[in-house]
């Protein structure tokens, strides 16, 4: 399986601050956003990963996470011209997904919670089709919205309805089979111009071959979309962090757990980050060895 991560967008709601700076390499708390969706698609094991963003702001993420060999994985990069939304991002990455299934990420999506990585190989093992997550939250109109019946099967789907049917929204993190090269092709652009990853989700609909899983109350889907948001995401990972001593979206800590890099490698990212609490954190584990 690809993944893809998706860190476009303008991101309008944070200006000034992103006039000149990618969104989604701003920091929560510690590390730049990009670090929690991939994260993700390390724990979901993985390993290609194509990252799309504008024109002016790839190179930044080429600088920061160059081939992805510290990682023990493989990066690659692609220009999207203008925000066409984010459906654009399968027929901009087909050559790259192949024949594979695909796993779409966006860049300012992070989540926390104990059992994803059971959820995902859940997920891997199912074949065909797509799987999709719902998450309740305070504010569904701003988000892609889920409604079920009693016994959570997809009713209907509707990108940011001014009445919500439901208060469940559709996280940014999507399973699909290689169909979904061919529905981003055939989809149009919505009222706001852009190719919804909504209209790929009723697509699968459909043709009965949507699933989706709820996100319960343990789990975090944190919103970073808005000054105060960012705070409050940033403020919860150093609660975690400092509270637990285990770091959250730690991407080396992840891979070297995972047997992506040796303990060698990661004492390299270690002491060329020593400066910093997260480095130190990464020398730690190799102190500590496998005990947490
Ligand atoms: C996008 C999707 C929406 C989804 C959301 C998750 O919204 O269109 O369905 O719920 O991401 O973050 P946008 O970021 O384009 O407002």
């Amino acid at each position: 399986m690809k993944g893809i991560i998706l860190a476009g967008g303008r991101g309008t709601r944070l200006y000034p601050t992103t006039i000149s700076v990618s969104k989604q390499l701003l920091p929560i708390y510690d590390k730049p956003m990009i670090y929690y969706p991939i994260s993700i698609l390390l724990l979901a094991q993985i390993k290609d990963i194509l990252i799309i963003s504008s024109p002016e702001d790839i190179e930044m993420y080429k600088k920061l996470l160059k081939d992805g060999a510290d990682l023990g994985i493989h990066f690659t990069y692609k220009v999207q011209d203008k925000p066409n939304g984010l459906a654009e991002a399968f027929i901009l990455g087909e050559e790259f997904i192949g024949q594979d299934d695909v796993c779409l990420i966006l860049g300012d999506n992070v989540f926390y919670g104990q059992g994803l990585t059971d959820i995902f190989k859940r997920i891997k093992h199912h074949q065909g089709g797509a799987t999709i997550f719902g998450y309740q939250v305070n504010n569904p109109e701003d988000f892609g919205v889920v409604e079920f019946d009693e016994n959570y099967n997809v009713l209907s789907l509707e990108e940011k309805p001014k009445i919500p049917k439901s208060k469940y929204a559709v996280p940014g993190l999507y399973f699909y089979d290689n169909k979904v090269i061919e529905f981003a092709k055939k989809i149009k652009p919505s009222s706001r111009g852009e190719l919804e990853i909504t209209a790929i989700n009723n697509e699968y609909l459909k043709r009965g071959e949507l699933k989706v899983e709820v996100l319960g109350r343990g789990f975090a889907w944190l919103d970073t979309g808005s000054p105060s948001n960012m705070l409050k995401a940033g403020m919860f990972v150093e609660t975690i962090q400092s509270r637990q001593g285990l770091y959250i979206a730690c991407i080396e800590e992840i891979a070297w757990r995972q047997g992506y890099i040796t303990s060698e490698e990661l004492r390299k990212t270690g002491e060329k980050l020593k400066h910093t609490e997260y480095g130190r954190y990464i020398l730690d584990l190799l102190k500590d060895g496998d005990s947490k």
